[in-house]
């Protein structure tokens, strides 16, 4: 009996000891946004030292990696520099953010892929949330209009790729396009971004609701073919992949064009997903790349940062408070083990971005181990949402 005491007060003692050297949650958000801007602006002299079609993308080798306009990537730095802007309220930065969200409408009138949705709603739709800029409404509605021309309605999706050996490929990344249709679309448009969610959730899913990457459709909508391009393996669980499930599902149920019975739908399905990854996650929150790699394989902050903003949205949303709770809990360490510096750079690293450790596409052996753009987005989103900044 004794012995079960002592053991039970030293257990209290190391739980008080750490509860009190955590740092808190204004405290950390003020370090790392404090660190963004520092970071930013020197991620930006770097890449204006690249010319002026340059985007970054990543830093391997020492050396910043940058990408043009038509990369899927090209509105997270923009992105990234508006929530800077809303944290810190940093002139500069205002400034800046406005000049790279800009150099975004030219993507307006010509052709593009259905990464338009990532392009313009992280860069564009920030500043109309910000500043209410019409400007930016009308390049979001021209947007929305444009992205809309890659649906399908005999097959109920948008088209992802025009490369590949595929028919009509949708990768389960193109769920977070749809908030540019569903958000600054007409009705029209906002039920064809419905109707894509609606097909995916038939297609997409495994039982325990893990994702495959890619459904490959035939013109008269049944299904071809099912892979995993960017993961282990076709049935595997690619983590980024997972990541933009949660998110994407978690996303529409805060649209107002989503009717009841299909936001029930969308509900249960980001619900079966966060459960899922709350059993298969590790105890720090960040996934390996692949949750079927074998332990010890690399990381993805990036999967961890996306999947901590998505939680977060949905913690916002269920009625189930046991998981709204789970879901913050676990957010909130996604975004403590991100903070740390396992992954966070000091001021002067990696080139001025904030995260290391991400695996763009290990397949193809690119951008493996690296700091992604994506990644620094997420990572900062999650921060204002666990502040109720978002
Ligand atoms: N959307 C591409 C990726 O997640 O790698």
């Amino acid at each position: 009996m004794r012995k079960r005491l002592t053991t039970l007060m030293l257990a209290l003692l190391a739980l008080t000891a750490c509860a009190q050297t955590q740092e808190s949650l204004p405290d950390l958000s003020k370090r790392v946004f404090d660190l963004a801007r520092e970071q930013y602006t020197l991620l930006e002299k770097n890449v204006t030292a690249k010319g002026p079609g340059a985007f970054p993308r990543s830093f391997e080798a020492d050396t910043l990696r940058t990408s043009d306009l038509d990369w899927w990537c090209s509105g997270f730095f923009p992105g990234s520099l508006w929530y800077i802007w809303q944290y810190t309220g940093d002139e500069k930065i205002l400034q800046r953010a406005s000049f790279h969200t800009n150099r975004l409408s030219a993507l307006i009138g010509r052709h593009t892929d259905h990464d338009l949705g990532f392009q313009l709603t992280c860069s564009f739709g920030h500043a109309w949330r910000l500043t209410g800029r019409s400007e930016a409404a009308d390049i979001l509605r021209k947007g929305a209009a444009q992205l809309a021309q890659r649906f399908d309605p005999q097959i109920g999706c948008i088209r992802s790729w025009d490369f590949g050996k595929w028919n009509y490929p949708v990768i389960i990344d193109n769920m977070m396009n749809l908030e540019l249709l569903l958000r600054y679309g007409t009705p029209e448009e906002q039920q064809m971004g419905i109707r894509h969610a609606e097909t995916t959730l038939e297609n997409h899913f495994r039982d325990d609701y893990t994702s495959w990457h890619l459904v490959d459709y035939a013109p008269d909508g049944s299904v071809r073919g099912k892979q995993t391009v960017q993961g282990l393996a076709d049935d595997s669980a690619w983590a980024r992949g997972q990541a933009w499930a949660l998110y994407g599902y978690a996303m529409l149920l805060g649209q107002d064009a989503v009717d009841t019975p299909h936001w029930e739908r969308f509900c249960a399905q980001a619900e079966g997903i966060a459960r899922m990854l709350l059993e298969r996650l590790p105890e720090d929150g960040i996934p390996l790349w692949d949750f079927n790699a074998e332990p010890g394989a690399l990381r993805d902050a990036s999967a961890g940062a996306i999947m901590a903003a998505g939680f977060l949205r949905l913690a916002d949303y269920t009625a189930d408070e046991g998981l709204a709770q789970a879901c913050r809990d676990m957010a909130e360490r996604q975004v403590r083990t991100l903070a740390s510096p396992a992954y966070l750079a000091e001021a002067g690293e990696i080139g001025g971005f904030l995260l290391r450790h991400s695996v763009g596409n290990l397949p193809s052996g690119s951008e493996v181990d690296v700091p992604l753009t994506y990644a620094d987005y997420y990572f900062l989103e999650a921060i204002l949402r666990l502040n109720g900044q978002l």
